[in-house]
């Protein structure tokens, strides 16, 4: 599976529509934050210059909405995800009930101290319990399948531990930004220990940039991939079908 990774600001149903048929079997829209804690936290965020996290609380189901529609109009048909920032299980649940939405993706990845504060996006993988609990709901409530994003290297986290919680948990995908600071490729062993450790769906990414990378990240253990700044100007760099 080749999947479309979020871009906050980039992603939006319009982006996602180009690039969908250049071999993509899944686009990501978003990340959106989409409770009112994390809404309010992205007014503090767009002050520092990223105004792609703010969209007010009441138009941000309609603004999600409009973004599937875009995609749905084209004469592509993969899946799409929405990655979400929440302190409640509950508004993500409320996104998978939108018509159009397959997979709702729980960001536990986010790094932006605003969301960090409130014990969301990355702050998540410090609390693999919450993490579970969090997850477990929004598999239980949603009317989609459901992805947990998270990131790997972060100091003070288990990612064998929080993978395995995440598939305990029932989701049905687990993408995980094999990030190894310091290095210009992903962190290929955690992508094979989890592999090794987990029978969850594993969307592999981080610095796919070409066929090399792409079939490394396969070659470790993924099931899938995810591709971001690669594809940030629009167009794959490389031909997807030959993966
Ligand atoms: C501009 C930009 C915005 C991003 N926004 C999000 C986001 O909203 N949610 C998320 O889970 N990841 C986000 N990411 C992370 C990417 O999805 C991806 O995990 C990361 O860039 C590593 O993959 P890559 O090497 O293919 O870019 C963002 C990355 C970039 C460059």
């Amino acid at each position: 599976m080749k999947v479309l990774a979020p871009m906050a600001g980039i992603t939006d149903g319009l982006f996602c529509s180009k690039l969908a048929p250049q071999g993509f079997d899944m686009v990501t829209v978003g990340g959106f934050n989409v409770d009112l804690k994390t809404v309010l936290a992205g007014k503090s965020i767009k002050e520092r210059g990223r105004p792609e996290f703010d969209i007010p609380y009441n138009q941000i189901l309609s603004f999600i909405e409009d973004q599937i529609n875009i995609i749905q109009g084209t004469a592509w048909k993969g899946m799409v995800s929405v990655n979400l920032r929440s302190t409640t299980p509950s508004s993500i649940v409320e996104v998978s009930e939108i018509d159009g939405v397959d997979v709702v993706e729980i960001n536990a990845h986010c790094r932006q101290p605003e969301i960090m504060e409130l014990d969301c996006g990355q702050s998540l993988l410090h609390k693999p319990d919450d993490l579970y609990r969090f997850t477990r709901t929004v598999v239980n409530d949603a009317s989609c399948k459901v992805s947990v994003k998270i990131r790997a290297n972060v100091p003070g986290t288990d990612i064998i531990n929080t993978s395995n919680l995440i598939e305990d948990a029932g989701a049905d995908f687990l993408h995980v930004d094999a990030m190894k600071p310091g290095y210009p490729h992903a962190d290929y062993k955690t992508i094979s220990s989890i592999s090794d450790q987990t029978d969850i769906f594993l969307i592999g990414n981080n610095s796919i940039k070409d066929v090399n990378s792409a079939k490394k990240m396969l070659k470790a253990g993924a099931d899938g991939i995810s591709l971001a700044r690669a594809v940030i100007n629009g167009e794959v760099p490389f031909n997807l079908s030959s993966i």
